[in-house]
């Protein structure tokens, strides 16, 4: 499939997309959520793809929704053909994703790495939401995400303020997972994917569901949830094996079902 804004290659098991408006430091326009769609949706279909890297450039992961697109835009346009919903589908990709941030992740930006399951930042990354320094709000669910992620206060301090964070601050915040050298990143995010997709896929996603369910529900019927999948994961080959292979001392050969 020919591409015009993402970069999209299969690297052995894992799917890496690499996002390229070098021009617009990655903006985020509908071109991009348009291709951003088929590339996951390639992804999901493509068995041998266990894990998902999602990254930028150097300079930028993305520096938000493009404003340029949004400027003429009306308010009864919006409101009726709901800008910016279509995002939700990127949110709910079923195959884990890894956000691999350098550079700004401002905006959208920030909101589109928050959609990942986790997000590996370069000494270099900078978060923020400064929406409201153009006049409006996050609105691809940074006011959401990012106050799940980080608390009420820092979220309040940075969609208030507008201002930026650094990748230490955002490790401290608990918005990162993990913070590394910009010549690292990649492989960094790389072998944390190989890792994933190496694993049994029918845990992994349950594991991601699981842990989604946990920002949707109570504690009480959260542990319901993951209790009934971790009885569900019986009934699979894997973790026959899995578990077999712990006591026979040797590694595990998952078949993925
Ligand atoms: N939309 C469209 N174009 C953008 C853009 C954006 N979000 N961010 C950067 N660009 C463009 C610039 O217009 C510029 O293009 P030209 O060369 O044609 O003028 C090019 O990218 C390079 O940017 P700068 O010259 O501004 O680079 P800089 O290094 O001086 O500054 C920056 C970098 C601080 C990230 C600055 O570009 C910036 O502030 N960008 C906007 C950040 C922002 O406000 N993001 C939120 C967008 S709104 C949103 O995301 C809403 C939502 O939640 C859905």
């Amino acid at each position: 499939m020919a591409y015009e804004t993402v970069i999209v290659e299969t690297r052995g098991n894992v799917g890496l997309i690499t996002l390229n408006r070098p021009q617009a430091l990655n903006a985020l326009n509908s071109t991009v959520l348009k291709e951003l769609k088929q590339a996951y949706a390639a992804f999901h279909t493509d068995e041998a793809v266990g894990a998902i890297v999602l990254t930028g450039s150097e300079r930028a992961f993305a520096a938000g929704a493009d404003i340029k697109e949004m400027q003429p835009l009306a308010f009864a346009d919006i409101y009726k053909s709901d800008f910016i919903s279509g995002w939700d589908e990127v949110a709910k990709a079923r195959k884990p994703v890894i956000a691999a941030v350098s550079g700004f992740a401002l905006g959208g930006g920030c909101e589109l790495a928050m959609m990942c399951d986790f997000i590996i930042a370069s000494e270099t990354a900078k978060f923020g939401q400064p929406e409201i320094t153009l006049g409006v709000i996050p609105g691809m669910g940074g006011s959401q995400r990012l106050t799940r992620a980080v608390g009420k206060a820092k979220a309040m301090d940075l969609i208030l303020t507008g201002r930026m964070m650094d990748a230490a601050e955002a490790e401290r915040s608990g918005l990162v997972s993990r913070v590394v050298a910009p010549d690292r990143l990649l492989d960094e995010a790389f072998a944390a994917a190989e890792k994933i997709a190496s694993l049994s896929q029918p845990s992994v996603l349950m594991a991601k569901e699981a842990v989604n369910r946990a920002f949707e529900t109570t504690l009480e019927e959260g542990l319901r949830f993951e209790r009934r999948l971790f009885h569900s994961l019986f009934a699979t080959d894997d973790q026959k094996e899995g578990m077999a292979a712990f006591v026979e001392k040797r590694k595990p050969a998952f078949r993925h079902r």
